[in-house]
């Protein structure tokens, strides 16, 4: 593959951007960090017109395909009749219609950004309880705000302390220090010390703030029996459950993890798949709870929340994905390629799990005990992944070299292209591991 235009390009981005990328998740090394001009369907190029399947999908939003026609079509015939006006159009009333009906949530308000729908859960449900703290889970990443910037997919495992009493490891430097005796951080999936923290602080709690598969970390998949308990636990204590569903929302199943776990929460962030990669999202809940958002009570707002190109993205993206087998589908060819790859690695005798969900999914190379929290995670050999990420990339399949972040799947991925991925895959393996020679790894 030709890289010289990518490098020169990035050099000029270095000059003018911190690092070159507009997010600091983007930035891969001066040597290796992408610079994409064009996708179309299953398909980016980069700026060398090298040519890759992509399973990164702008992280999990573009659920149905790059440019997917039926969306751009919509947005650019609503465009042209203008994009912003500070009050409610049409088309904010027939995402809401639908929004509703598919999530099963009584009331919705559109925002931006998965961050700002967290954001705005927490203050809804602080709001709503007159209570201040909330759990967060280890591992779990909620967006860019000084509350839920601990522990998160960044984290050094190392730091995180014993599992009875976990540290709040800081995801980044800048936030007051006292913000983080808002939160309490539990491991994941651990009946325990969950039972222990609702038994000694459950009064105190305005609510849990829950991933319901881990997006950021190879899709771990919440313990049923556990999120029952969490939503059992919420309801005896006054506790608001807040589902941030950024990556699992209108992508594990129509309705979302809610509708998957058949776990009703009390709360939900949307955003990602919502708008097939137009930046929209949203915070939904029950009647109840969204009572509170009120003109001089709770604040929400924002200059662009549910602006018509946002709004008409998810309008038709929703539509498709409800009327059209687009799950079932994704879930199908999410399934053979999830078998696939771990068939040519059995085949090579490297040991490894697949985690996660098809839509949602991650390789992980040097023990086969599935994971279940992010320390378990922890024991898993990222960079033997990054020796074959690093291959599959140089062979045209585009993925995070770092298995935290999983490999998505679209719409647009069809089964030639899952066949073409496994030719590919095999290939990388070969070129990351040697030929024929089996590996067996230490852990
Ligand atoms: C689960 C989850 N919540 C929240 C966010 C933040 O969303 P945004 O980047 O749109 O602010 C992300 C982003 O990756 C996410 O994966």
């Amino acid at each position: 593959m030709q890289h010289t235009r990518t490098r020169a390009l990035f050099e000029e981005a270095k000059k003018y951007i911190p690092y070159g990328v507009n997010s600091n998740f983007r930035y891969w090394g001066d040597d290796e960090t992408p610079i994409i001009y064009r996708g179309e369907g299953a398909h980016v190029w980069d700026a060398d017109d090298n040519r890759f399947i992509d399973y990164r999908l702008g992280f999990g939003p573009i659920i149905l395909g790059h440019a997917y026609p039926a969306v751009t079509r919509r947005v650019a015939e609503a465009i042209q009749s203008g994009v912003l006006f500070a009050a409610t159009t049409p088309v904010e009333i027939e995402v809401a219609e639908r929004f509703t009906r598919m999530t099963g949530m009584d009331k919705v308000r559109l925002s931006n950004t998965g961050t700002e729908a967290n954001m705005h859960a927490l203050r809804i449900a602080r709001a709503y309880t007159g209570r201040e703290k909330f759990i967060k889970f280890e591992g779990n990443y909620h967006g860019n705000f000084d509350y839920v910037m601990f522990s998160g997919p960044t984290a050094n495992a190392e730091m995180l302390g014993p599992r009875a009493k976990p540290h709040r490891v800081s995801a980044t430097d800048g936030m007051p220090l006292s913000v983080r005796n808002f939160l309490i951080s539990l491991p994941y999936n651990d009946m325990e010390m969950l039972d222990r923290t609702f038994a000694e602080q459950g009064e105190e709690l305005a609510a849990v703030l829950v991933e319901p598969m881990m997006g950021n970390v190879a899709g771990i998949v919440a313990d049923l029996a556990w999120l029952r308990r969490l939503r059992d636990l919420c309801t005896r204590y006054g506790v608001v459950l807040i589902f941030d569903e950024v990556k699992t929302g209108f992508r594990v199943a129509r309705g979302g993890a809610q509708e998957y776990f058949g776990v009703r929460a009390d709360v939900a962030a949307y955003a990602k798949a919502m708008g097939n990669g137009f930046p929209v999202a949203a915070v939904a809940g029950r009647n109840a709870i969204m009572a509170v958002v009120e003109p001089g009570r709770v604040a929400h707002g924002g200059t662009y929340c549910g602006n018509v190109v946002a709004a008409s993205a998810a309008a038709a993206t929703l539509e498709i994905i409800e009327s059209q087998p687009v799950i079932e589908t994704i879930v199908a060819r999410g399934r053979a390629l999830m078998d696939g790859i771990s068939a040519l690695l059995a085949q090579r005798s490297i040991v490894h799990v697949v985690s996660g969900v098809p839509s949602m999914f991650s390789v992980l190379l040097g023990s086969d005990k599935a994971p279940t929290d992010y320390r378990s995670y922890s024991t898993f050999d990222a960079e033997l992944f990054g020796k074959l990420g690093k291959a599959l990339i140089a062979n045209g399949v585009l993925v995070d070299d770092d298995p935290r972040e999983p490999w998505f799947l679209s719409y647009s991925h069809s089964e030639a292209v899952i066949a073409d991925t496994l030719t590919r895959v095999e290939t990388a393996i070969n070129d990351a591991f040697g030929k024929r020679k089996p590996l067996r790894s230490a852990a």
